[in-house]
């Protein structure tokens, strides 16, 4: 569905979609108050609606899914330890190095296989200061992102997610995840949140990605985790007032914008075999389960790109010979076999 005019098809992101009618509408009426004064109804509705999706205590509502994770690893984590994560994770590849400037820790990094962790891999990663002589940091959180965003859109099957959380707390350290498009991995895979994130301390979840919400996410956690959250949010400038506007957008998300996602799957899927089957391209579709479609091009990819753009088509370019395409709430029927056309054109 599409509700707004464009010439355009923007596949570079799902956060580049538009708030639709009914939503703006929602945000409209929502019913305000202060936020940072504990006021606002929709923000605490907005909370204890993912706090129980997940089967966790508490949530926070915030700007950002940088600002969600950047909380998250600052909670868990003290000057001078060690993050255990994925070397195609967000929190490291694009969060600025937060982890460094907000929390004084270092980052240990895993190999990925078809775009995800192997828990053996994350038991290897992860080091103790104790009987190291003081030369090691202090592996002490562990982070998993599902879906894996530069893992091509790839879900973690609910064995590794449980047996990386058992490998963290064998290791005495927290467990995060960072669930961005974590209702996208819970559609893929038929998996309930709740059950998903049963063994996590800790899950970020964006509302301004495929569910279609112009701004926010939401931290999940225990009551004693969110209360020490609350405290970061604070001192990183999170605290919204009238921010039920924000979270009736994603109230309205929640109702509306995750069973759909099936959609945003299928077409992804009919767009990774035909490029795969256009000569010059190639797309690891091992990994396309959800809504993204990352492909090599034999030519540049700003050719591509650029070739695609005249044809009204706009995707991302993240690597000299490599792009992402990202199916959401508004690219429709229509515009799939659009772009299968244009793509044809370089054959
Ligand atoms: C996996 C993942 N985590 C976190 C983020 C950060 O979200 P935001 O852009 O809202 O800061 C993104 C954004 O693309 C992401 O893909």
């Amino acid at each position: 569905m599409r509700h707004y005019s464009t010439d355009r098809i923007d596949l570079r992101s799902d956060t580049v979609t538009q708030p639709t009618p009914a939503m703006r509408e929602a945000m409209h009426t929502a019913a305000v108050g202060d936020d940072v004064l504990g006021d606002d109804p929709t923000v605490s509705q907005l909370e204890r609606r993912v706090a129980e999706m997940c089967g966790k205590e508490a949530a926070l509502f915030v700007p950002s899914g940088t600002m969600s994770n950047a909380i998250a690893l600052r909670c868990h984590t003290s000057p001078g330890d060690e993050i255990i994560t994925a070397k195609n994770s967000h929190i490291y590849i694009y969060e600025g190095g937060g982890y460094a400037a907000l929390c004084g820790a270092s980052v240990a990094l895993v190999d990925v296989h078809g775009g995800l962790m192997r828990p053996e891999d994350v038991q290897g990663a992860i080091r103790k200061q104790a009987g190291s002589l003081s030369h090691y940091p202090d592996g002490t959180l562990v982070c998993v992102e599902n879906t894996s965003n530069r893992g091509g859109g790839a879900c973690y099957p609910q064995t590794t997610l449980d047996e990386i959380a058992a490998v963290a707390k064998a290791n005495n350290c927290a467990v995060h995840m960072d669930g961005a498009r974590i209702f996208n991995a819970s559609v893929a895979t038929n998996t309930p949140l709740d059950r998903m994130v049963r063994e996590y301390d800790s899950i970020s979840i964006c509302l301004s990605k495929g569910l279609g919400a112009p701004i926010g996410s939401v931290l999940v956690g225990s009551r004693t985790f969110i209360a020490q959250a609350h405290r970061w949010r604070k001192m990183f400038g999170g605290g919204m007032r009238q921010a039920g506007m924000l979270a009736a957008a994603g109230l309205h998300a929640l109702d509306h914008h995750v069973e759909r996602m099936v959609e945003d799957h299928s077409r992804a899927t009919q767009l990774a075999s035909s490029i795969n089957a256009i000569n010059g391209f190639t797309v690891d579709l091992s990994t396309v389960e959800t809504n993204m479609v990352y492909f090599t091009s034999e030519i540049p990819a700003t050719k591509v790109m650029d070739a695609l753009a005249t044809s009204g088509i706009d995707v991302l370019d993240i690597g000299p010979h490599s792009c992402r395409i990202v199916v959401h709430l508004h690219v429709t029927d229509e515009d799939v076999s659009e772009v299968i056309r244009a793509f044809k054109n370089f054959a």
